[in-house]
């Protein structure tokens, strides 16, 4: 898990905001998001982003203080989830509001309480997840069902975003996951490194289903 203790990440000051819109380009579009040991991760997030579809949506879980979801957000087009229930120490709804507000971001759905109980419970229903980002709890169990219980919902052709995984239990949960789940293949593996925080991966499903 990202955490963060910067926590500033998303509080960059005023005159360092960016407006969202195309005219920022690629990566460079967060580079004025987090430090540089998150750099590479946050425009990620973005280019998965603006790879979505419409009528999709970004789902993410684990939202802190908005880091992640404003940089999903910046320039892109969408709807945008957030699923946060603010158990981290400095998690708050409030906080995360006002860290979308400080980048002009307007529109995400802010969803607070357990995510599984959440995603268990239809919190996703109607929606076509083409981004999924986990970034919440990462013990094994978590981890895996953080993947399995968003399958209902997404889209014929997604992305999931798995965050922090030089965690052994992440990467056993993603690699599990993927030997059980053929709409799953891992397509992007990286350990941490510059900008890349503790590892990051990506898979790509495809729903393979009678047309
Ligand atoms: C590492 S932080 C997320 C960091 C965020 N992605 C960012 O870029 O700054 C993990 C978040 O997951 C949340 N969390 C942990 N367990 C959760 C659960 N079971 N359901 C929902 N949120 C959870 C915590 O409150 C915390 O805000």
């Amino acid at each position: 898990m990202s955490n963060d203790s910067s926590e500033n990440c998303p509080a960059v000051s005023s005159d360092s905001r960016s407006r969202p819109g195309h005219a920022i380009a690629g990566s460079r579009r967060c580079s004025r998001l987090c430090p540089a040991s998150r750099a590479r991760t946050t425009s990620l997030l973005n280019l998965a982003a603006e790879l979505l579809d419409p009528g999709e949506s970004y789902v993410e879980v684990g939202s802190y203080r908005g880091t992640s979801l404003v940089a999903a957000m910046l320039g892109n087009d969408g709807e945008f989830v957030a699923i946060d229930d603010f158990s981290f120490e400095e998690a708050t709804q409030e906080g995360l509001e006002a860290s979308l507000q400080r980048f002009g971001l307007e529109g995400a759905t802010i969803i607070g309480g357990d995510a599984f109980e959440l995603l268990e419970g239809g919190a996703l229903k109607g929606r076509s997840v083409g981004v999924y980002y986990y970034d919440a709890a990462h013990d094994y169990e978590s981890q895996l069902r953080g993947l399995q219980l968003v399958e209902p919902h997404l889209a014929r052709e997604a992305l999931l975003v798995v965050d922090d995984s030089d965690w052994d239990e992440v990467r056993r949960a993603t690699a599990d996951y993927v030997t059980g789940q053929p709409n799953a293949q891992l397509i992007f593996d990286i350990p941490g490194s510059d900008g890349w925080w503790e590892g990051m991966q990506v898979l790509a499903w495809r729903e393979v289903r009678p047309a």
